[in-house]
């Protein structure tokens, strides 16, 4: 029998041909399936990647308690529309201390996974207050009620608590110095070095231009790290993997 003949006889056999090739398939399927139940972490370590600092927490609550993810992602494609657009791809690192993950499910408005130090401090202001008086004809709500609302670290040692819980790194010491940090950061004659030592890269200013801290201060130090702790300048994706 050659081989076209032997793949005859299994072609019109249907109970034989379909045993062989559930066969291939589940072989197929294994070789897949089971080295996944042997890694212990599909996250690549990133050099870079940090817990958020008290302030850019407070202000990631706020942008999820407002449903910006509604209309906007925080998930860059590896496609090349989008990389041009909105720069290098997401990397899962980088959304590795996220809960929940903001990566969205619509674009309404532009993706904002690395919007940080796009535009100047100022210009987030003026969108917030009011996205058509930059962007004419932009559909955004209006967020002006941030910058009035005052807000204190109230509950900022038990939001990092609860981070904690779900596995984001913070120790004992960030959660104690949590309310101090928050404060430091969005004052620029603090003595913030500390604040600096625990969260590598973070960025002190007064955020909204005004005495106090604002809910505005908090979305503005938040969005101006999304996208920025990662240099890509001097990444390169881990081969072993
Ligand atoms: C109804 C949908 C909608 C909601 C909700 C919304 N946005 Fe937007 N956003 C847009 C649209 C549309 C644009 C593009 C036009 C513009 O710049 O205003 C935009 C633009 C932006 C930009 C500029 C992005 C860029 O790369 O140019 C930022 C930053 C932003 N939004 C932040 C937010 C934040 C923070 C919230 C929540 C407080 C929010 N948006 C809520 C629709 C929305």
């Amino acid at each position: 029998m050659s081989i076209l003949t032997k793949h005859k006889f299994i072609e019109t056999n249907a109970t034989l041909l379909l045993v062989l090739s559930f066969l291939v398939v589940s072989v197929g399927g294994l070789v897949q399936i089971v080295p996944l139940f042997y890694l212990e972490n599909t996250i690549e370590k990133v050099e870079g990647m940090r817990p958020y600092s008290p302030l850019e927490l407070t202000g990631r609550d706020i942008y999820i308690r407002e449903g910006c993810y509604v209309c906007h992602s925080q998930m860059i494609r590896p496609m090349r529309d989008e990389v041009e657009r909105y720069g290098h791809y997401s990397l899962a690192a980088e959304s590795m201390y996220d809960h929940p993950f903001q990566w969205g499910s619509k674009r309404t408005g532009p993706d904002l996974a690395r919007v940080g130090g796009r535009y100047s401090d100022d210009w987030h202001l003026v969108h917030l207050r009011n996205p058509q008086s930059v962007v004419p004809e932009s559909i955004m709500p209006k967020y002006a009620f941030l910058e009035e609302k005052l807000i204190e670290p109230e509950h900022i040692e038990d939001l990092l608590a609860t981070h904690a819980f779900v596995g984001v790194p913070y120790t004992d010491e960030m959660i104690e110095a949590a309310a101090a940090d928050f404060r430091a950061q969005a004052d620029p004659d603090s003595d913030y070095d500390d604040m600096l030592e625990r969260y590598p890269g973070a960025q002190v200013r007064n955020f909204d231009g005004q005495p106090g801290i604002s809910e505005a201060d908090a979305m503005i130090a938040y969005l101006q790290m999304l996208g920025t702790l990662v240099d890509f300048s001097t990444f390169t994706p881990d081969a072993s993997r």
